[in-house]
């Protein structure tokens, strides 16, 4: 039986094969986005991931409407598997949003689900970093988000030769569409027209723009001159004043695919250009007061970041991060009558913090010290009775093969003071 196609198997390391997901790097990303997000004080939320159909087709937008995996449940409720989390916050928020003092600064780590066509950097299910403000209208909120974006990828080791933010606004194109007397009825299709612009031949692009009543000279032109509207030099000026201003450059290539969209919008892409977009948000300023039918009106913005493209990205540029030992050590029983006294031991380093693994039933020495480098751990302990009949600790540590012999009580500390890797 083989999976579907688009979805993944995760493994722990070392990984059969290159071309499988790895366990471990899924869990230090996570780990990496959830100190982020709280070095910033933003507080962690989770949603279902089965809402009603009706929550995504209210206003995601034609585009992730396709790709919804819905159906009808055993009590006829239209459902569907979640494509994006923005729709569940504002949802949620909107529930309950006299209990939080404003701005709302939260985080989530959804795994989301897309019927797309699968190609490099899309897959039909991802992990996507949610990162939102709600109740704050000021675009020191845009800068704050962005800066926690740039943030969450130079603690992966990227740096601006890596990535970089590329901002823009819907506001400067929708001016822009009024100024050229677009119908209003239709701007969201021109918005999909122009974040399609680099992916469509000209030819295409410019057939789709004639019939909306503009020429890809007009918008061609207008993303050359690359003017900021006042809102985004001060996005500009913010990230610059936290010594952030390489990581960010306008670009008005930008619009977003969603349809909630309202202000200032941004995405990040890798410096080569080579990737799908690494991660995508703006302002969507009227999506609380939609969904919650009037009753909430809460300026919001945030973005999203997916697992997959930020996956290639860190492979592409050498910053996978190296694994660390995954057990503290591995307790050798080298002497079967000395078992009891090991799973003492075994069970009191457990007690202590300490991550321990041994062999359940017997086994050759030389076979347990190789399970303990294959298993990555740091040290080996191994009991023996002392000619006066004490118990002592042979703790051998693998990176420097140095050997030390303690009393059982001494080991915990031991295995608790820094080592270096075992690489090293
Ligand atoms: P999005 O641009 O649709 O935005 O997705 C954000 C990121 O998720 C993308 O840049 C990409 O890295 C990743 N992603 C999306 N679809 C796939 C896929 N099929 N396979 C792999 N990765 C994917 C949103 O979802 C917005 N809700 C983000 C947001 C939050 N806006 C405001 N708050």
């Amino acid at each position: 039986m083989e999976r579907l196609p688009g979805f993944r198997d995760f493994y722990p390391e070392p990984l059969p094969h290159a071309d499988l997901w790895s366990a471990d790097l899924r869990q230090r990303l996570f780990q990496t986005w959830r100190d982020v997000a709280r070095r910033y004080g933003f507080r962690e939320y989770d949603g279902p991931p089965l809402e009603p159909l009706e929550l995504f087709t209210i206003k995601s937008g034609d585009e992730i409407v396709g790709q919804l995996y819905h159906f009808t449940d055993k009590g006829d409720r239209a459902v569907a598997l979640r494509p994006e989390m923005t729709p569940t916050l504002a949802r949620m928020v909107a529930a309950h949003e006299r209990t939080y003092k404003k701005p709302i600064k939260w985080f989530a780590i959804p795994q989301l689900f897309r019927y797309e066509r699968q190609q490099k950097g899309r897959l039909r299910e991802h992990f996507q970093f949610n990162a939102d403000i709600l109740g704050e209208p000021d675009v020191a909120a845009d800068a704050e988000l962005i800066a926690l974006l740039i943030d969450s990828l130079r603690a992966l080791g990227l740096t601006a030769e890596d990535f970089v933010i590329r901002l823009s606004s819907r506001n400067a194109w929708h001016e822009f569409y009024l100024r050229h007397h677009g119908d209003p009825a239709r701007e969201y299709d021109f918005f999909q027209t122009v974040d399609k612009l680099e992916r469509d031949t000209p030819d295409a692009t410019d057939k789709k723009l004639t019939a909306l009543g503009f020429s890809l000279e007009a918008v061609s032109a207008f993303i050359r001159a690359g003017q900021p509207t006042a809102e985004l030099q001060i996005i500009l000026d913010n990230l610059a004043a936290r010594g952030m201003g390489d990581y960010v450059k306008l670009d008005y290539h930008v619009i977003r695919g969603l349809a909630y969209y309202t202000g200032a919008v941004f995405e990040a892409f890798d410096r080569r250009g080579r990737l799908r977009a690494i991660a995508g948000g703006g302002r969507y300023d009227n999506l609380v007061k939609l969904i919650s039918g009037n009753r909430v009106d809460l300026p919001a913005l945030g973005f999203g970041m997916g697992d997959v493209v930020l996956t290639e990205l860190l492979k592409a540029s050498g910053r996978l991060p190296a694994s660390h030992a995954l057990l503290d050590a591995v307790c050798i029983i080298q002497d079967e009558s000395l078992r009891p006294e090991t799973l003492n031991l075994t069970q009191q380093l457990r007690d202590a913090g300490c991550r321990v693994d041994f062999a359940l039933t017997p086994s050759k020495p030389d076979k347990q010290f190789k399970r303990a480098l294959d298993l990555g751990a740091a040290h080996t302990v191994t009991l023996e009775r002392a000619p006066a009949g004490n118990l002592l600790a042979r703790v051998k540590c693998l990176a420097t093969r140095q050997e030390q012999r303690v009393a059982p009580a001494d080991v915990a500390r031991l295995l608790m003071s820094p080592t270096p890797p075992r690489d090293a």
